[in-house]
């Protein structure tokens, strides 16, 4: 047998030693912020035999034309392999303001209204530290992608949430358009603090695809109160069953007229490459929006991060230019991902009803939300700490018993909010056949069990 050597042992208790400061170690910034759901039901994921069907990533390859866009940028020009321009690899940020411009109607300046950053969760911090000062109150829709949250607090801000609500019965088959916002509470979030609203459209975790009568509720809010917005539109390309995707950056709550500034002036729309081409590893976003607001994002990423990876972008940039040349016709990817996704959506659907999930039917993203108000009445008392919201406990038990990953709904809730919103859990369509497949076996083991 080994014996641990001395030099290993060292080491090691040297690890395990832990800093205690008198000052307060960590910055007072992460005060509140510092426990993450997500990690548990990674880790939970990782120590089951299960089929994940929690974590929003394509589990197959990106379109052949990205990867060789990827190999050729790797194998190619050397200097790619050097720093690029601050704000985004000049290609990219021309594609960028041309493909936008065009899709959103407005002009747009490669140097001036488009920043490429890591990822749209980059493009969302840059903006929340570069516009949310101490104080300033952010409206946010909720249920919401959970880090708009800590990136608001972080930046010295208060995060004030609103809440969609289903207007179909619990229990039934509905769909994500059921979510709705009451115009009233709404108005009712706005205060002379207010600095920033963020939309989230196609939604994560429901797959609501706000309408143009949403839209411009918020959008006259946003005007009437002076308030900015952030419009997070990285799943712009999946919507389903003839829903159209609309940013809040071309809706005018007047009849457009020149004269009058509409919502481009004061919104900041961000997108992802990772959710575009299903390439999550890639890691490049963007912010586009108006010179004077962009000015200041340029000036955090300029004293941040600097750029992102010369490579990825020039990758992404071959992307769009092809995307630009097929876009509207039956070879463009942007088309070809959602009729995919349109079936592994309608699978998911027919396959958890069997076993008693209700999944209601999303209009948009990769993601459907199910009830599972049926389980909270049959099996209340599943195991967990007894202020554990219940789809925390559910979840817990599929990955356990069944072998199936979900990720409890409450996490995209407030605090104060997750005890009305404890019994959904999101499941994850954008997967291979194999892992439908896979999700279909645990399923109809299920079923089995569940017959008397
Ligand atoms: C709504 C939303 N915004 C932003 C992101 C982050 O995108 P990226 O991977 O490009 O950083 C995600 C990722 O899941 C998301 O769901």
């Amino acid at each position: 047998m080994n014996l641990p050597s001395v030099e290993y042992k060292a080491n090691h208790s040297q690890l395990l030693r832990t800093l205690t400061m008198a000052k307060q170690l960590q910055a007072r910034r992460l005060d509140g912020i510092d426990h993450n759901p997500w990690v548990e039901f990674v880790r939970l994921s990782k120590e089951y035999d299960t089929v994940n069907l929690g974590q929003g990533f394509p589990d197959f390859s990106p379109p052949d034309f990205a990867v060789q866009a990827f190999q050729q940028a790797v194998s190619g020009d050397f200097m790619l392999n050097q720093y690029t321009t601050a704000f985004g690899y000049p290609p990219l940020t021309k594609i960028l303001a041309s493909f936008f411009g065009k899709l959103l109607g407005q002009e747009m300046d490669p140097l001036k209204n488009v920043l490429v950053t890591v990822g749209a969760y980059g493009a969302l911090f840059t903006a929340f530290q570069a516009l949310v000062d101490e104080g300033d109150e952010v409206i946010i829709i909720e249920p919401a992608f959970d880090c708009y949250e800590p990136m608001t607090m972080m930046a010295g801000g208060r995060p004030v949430f609103v809440s969609l609500k289903p207007s179909a019965p619990k229990g039934q088959l509905g769909c994500s358009n059921d979510w709705q916002l009451d115009p009233t509470e709404l108005a009712s979030k706005f205060t002379p603090h207010t600095k920033i609203l963020v939309l989230n459209t196609p939604n994560n975790p429901l797959g609501k695809v706000f309408s143009k009568t949403e839209l411009e509720l918020v959008a006259d809010l946003c005007q009437k109160h002076d308030v900015l917005c952030i419009s997070d539109e990285v799943y712009q390309w999946l919507v389903y069953d003839g829903h159209q995707h609309i940013s809040i950056g071309i809706c005018s709550p007047w009849p457009r007229v020149a004269s009058l500034p509409g919502m481009w002036d004061r919104t900041l729309t961000i997108g992802s490459a990772g959710k575009s081409f299903s390439a999550t590893g890639w890691k490049v976003g963007w912010a586009i929006g108006p010179d004077n607001i962009m000015k200041h994002l340029r000036t955090v990423h300029q004293n941040s991060i600097f750029h992102c990876p010369t490579q990825a972008q020039a990758a992404v940039a071959q992307c769009f230019e092809r995307e630009q040349q097929h876009f509207g016709q039956p070879s463009s990817y942007f088309l070809q991902l959602p009729q995919a996704m349109r079936l592994n959506r309608d699978h998911m659907v027919r396959s958890l009803q069997s076993v008693g999930l209700q999944p209601l039917i999303p209009q948009g993203s990769y993601f459907l939300i199910a009830d599972i108000s049926d389980f909270k009445s049959k099996m209340p008392d599943l195991p967990g700490a007894a202020d554990e919201p219940y789809d925390r406990r559910f979840a817990k038990w599929m990955i356990k018993n069944k072998g199936l990953v979900a990720i409890p709904v409450s996490i995209f809730f407030s605090r104060p909010h997750q005890k009305d919103f404890d019994h959904y859990v999101r499941f994850c369509f954008v997967k291979d056949e194999a892992t439908l497949q896979a999700m279909d076996e645990r399923l109809r083991k299920w079923r089995v069990e569940l017959q008397p």
